[in-house]
């Protein structure tokens, strides 16, 4: 008997995305191998935030297929995916101004209903229960996060930086091993910065999960990423490690004229 081959956490295959007249993807595929850290670079409008929704089912393709470890999930609700193990983050945060920071995390666990729990040690006082239950991982998230002096604080009250480790927060909540983060760094300060990387990069070895990042600061991305991929105007022009795709001229012309530069 031969091995099979594992096959990657994620396929995206001939992606293609038109809205209107527009061609917002154009036949994009790309491979994030199980227990990698995945970077997907590109300018601005190049696609990368709206392939995150195609991924995670907020958008479905025109044309082509997602892959989740080999099988296919094309088109599939979010809640699904996130049943599956997927989940991402958003660009500008999407965080319950109203709630604290800890039950922002605790919204984001699946089974709440109690209904699918072993019974009898939950008999009495279930929903209570459960709900410590859930405030205690949701703790133990903040804590790894390095969040949990801000837990009973409304969500409003963070920075940047801090709502966007609270998105990373509530995509663990949901168990995801495959998550798509997108810009976790923009906007925040160097000393953050270096901490979110932190996490990911423990994340990613303590726990195996798997994460596509798209990021415009590229040395966060050299540093995290063994393989990254970049999209330009629906494209991808160019794979490899961030040395060979930031040395790669069509990705220097596709950056040229953008705020900030390939260092
Ligand atoms: N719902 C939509 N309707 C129409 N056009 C859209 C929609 N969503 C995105 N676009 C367009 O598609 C292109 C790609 O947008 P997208 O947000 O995916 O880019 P991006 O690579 O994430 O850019 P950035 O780095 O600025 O976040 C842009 O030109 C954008 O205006
Ligand atoms: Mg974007």
């Amino acid at each position: 008997m031969t091995a099979r081959a594992e096959p990657p956490a994620l396929a995206v295959s001939g992606v293609t995305k038109r809205f209107g007249g527009f061609v917002a993807l154009d036949s994009v595929s790309l491979e994030v191998a199980e227990g990698s850290i995945t970077g997907l670079i590109g300018p601005n409008g190049a696609g990368k935030s709206t392939l995150f929704s195609i991924i995670a089912g907020f958008l479905p393709p025109d044309d082509g297929t997602i892959r989740l470890r080999g099988e296919d999930v094309t088109g599939e609700p979010p809640w699904r995916l996130h049943a599956r193990g997927l989940a991402r983050t958003f660009q500008i945060p999407r965080l319950f101004p109203r709630m604290t920071v800890v039950e922002n995390l605790m919204v984001a666990a699946p089974n709440q209903s109690g209904e699918r729990l072993p019974a009898p040690w939950l008999a009495r006082g279930r929903i209570r229960r459960e709900e410590d239950v859930l405030r205690a991982r949701a703790m133990a998230v903040l804590q790894r996060l390095n969040l949990a002096r801000h837990a009973e604080a409304p969500a409003t009250a963070l920075s940047g930086g801090q709502k966007k480790l609270v998105e990373l927060g509530r995509a663990l909540m949901s168990g995801a091993n495959v998550i798509l983060l997108d810009e976790p760094a923009a906007g925040v300060n160097r000393t953050l910065l270096r901490e979110i990387a932190e996490t990911i990069a423990a994340l990613n070895r303590e726990e195996a999960i798997t994460f596509l990042v798209i990021e415009h600061d590229l040395d966060l991305v050299a540093d995290l990423c063994t393989r990254v991929y970049c999209l330009a105007e629906g494209r991808v022009i160019a794979a490899g490690s961030m040395g060979e795709v930031r040395n790669d001229p069509r990705v220097a012309e596709a950056y040229l004229g953008m705020t900030f530069d390939l260092h």
